[in-house]
């Protein structure tokens, strides 16, 4: 009698297995098709990572400065060092120096800001470009700054040397809230519109691309203000296999030394 309960006992467990195991499949499955139409039609491959065995990293140049793609760090300056995009644009958003040539943005990620902006605005959040693109004679008078007030190994943590910026491809953009709280300071990361941006940038194409915790990957502190575009295919294969920086995507080198 007592080996007919057991035989029971296993059966019911087994059926419970299969249920318990189907229903996770399905949650999983659910959870990883959103937010784009390109993360839905990878989901449907694979229900662990969506793009883990299907993107193909070397769609797109990694060292053409006009490439969205493009890894620019200490190691990677732009080539040619004074290279200006074409297509620079002023995106309609609010801007902290209206007319500045530091308010465009190349017309790509310009129209992703947008799309952006106006989704934070449904939650009540207000957004400004604090800085876009930089040329290079722009980099060199910042950069200079930096060094003239604070010295030049504090300058290499804060700031790219000219050439050496990824502002400079029009490709990044600092955000601050309208109301300038935490402008350009640690302190954004936990204001509500910061800590939305980091929750969503990815969406519309855009990776937080400085935390404390890449700096030797990187080189430089947390910046919780400066994005970067990448489009939205490469920010959401970052998001969803949980990797950090370009760099380690791409097996790029880097770090804190020129
Ligand atoms: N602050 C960033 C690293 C730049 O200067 O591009
Ligand atoms: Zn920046």
């Amino acid at each position: 009698m007592k080996r007919h309960y057991a035989a029971i006992a296993i059966v019911a467990l087994f059926l419970a297995g299969v249920f318990i195991y189907g229903h996770k499949g399905s949650l999983t499955t659910h959870e990883s098709s959103s937010p784009t139409t390109d993360a839905r039609k990878h989901s449907q491959t694979t229900v662990v990572k969506p793009n883990a065995l299907s993107f193909d990293k070397t769609q797109l140049s990694t060292t053409d400065p006009s490439s969205i793609w493009a890894v620019i760090n200490k190691q990677h300056p732009l080539v040619p060092k004074t290279y200006t995009p074409i297509d620079l644009v002023t995106p309609s958003v609010a801007l902290r120096v209206p007319g500045n040539q530091t308010m465009q943005l190349r017309s790509a990620p310009a129209a992703a800001l947008e799309t952006m902006f106006a989704a934070a605005k449904t939650n009540n959040l207000n957004l400004m470009i604090a800085s876009g693109y930089r040329s290079y004679n722009y980099q060199v008078s910042l950069y200079g700054g930096y060094v003239s007030s604070i010295g030049q190994s504090q300058a290499d943590i804060q700031s790219a040397r000219p050439g050496f910026s990824e502002h400079q491809t029009g490709l990044a953009v600092d955000i601050e809230p309208l109301s300038k709280n935490c402008e350009l300071a640690p302190c954004f990361a936990q204001t509500p519109e910061g800590q939305w941006l980091v929750t969503n940038a990815y969406k519309y194409g855009f990776i937080l691309r400085y935390t404390d915790a890449t700096t030797t990957v990187t080189g430089y502190e947390g910046e919780p203000w400066h994005y970067r575009y990448v489009g939205v295919e490469l920010a959401t294969e970052l998001h969803t296999a949980n990797v950090a920086t370009l760099e380690q995507f791409f097996t790029v080198s880097g770090g804190t030394n020129y």
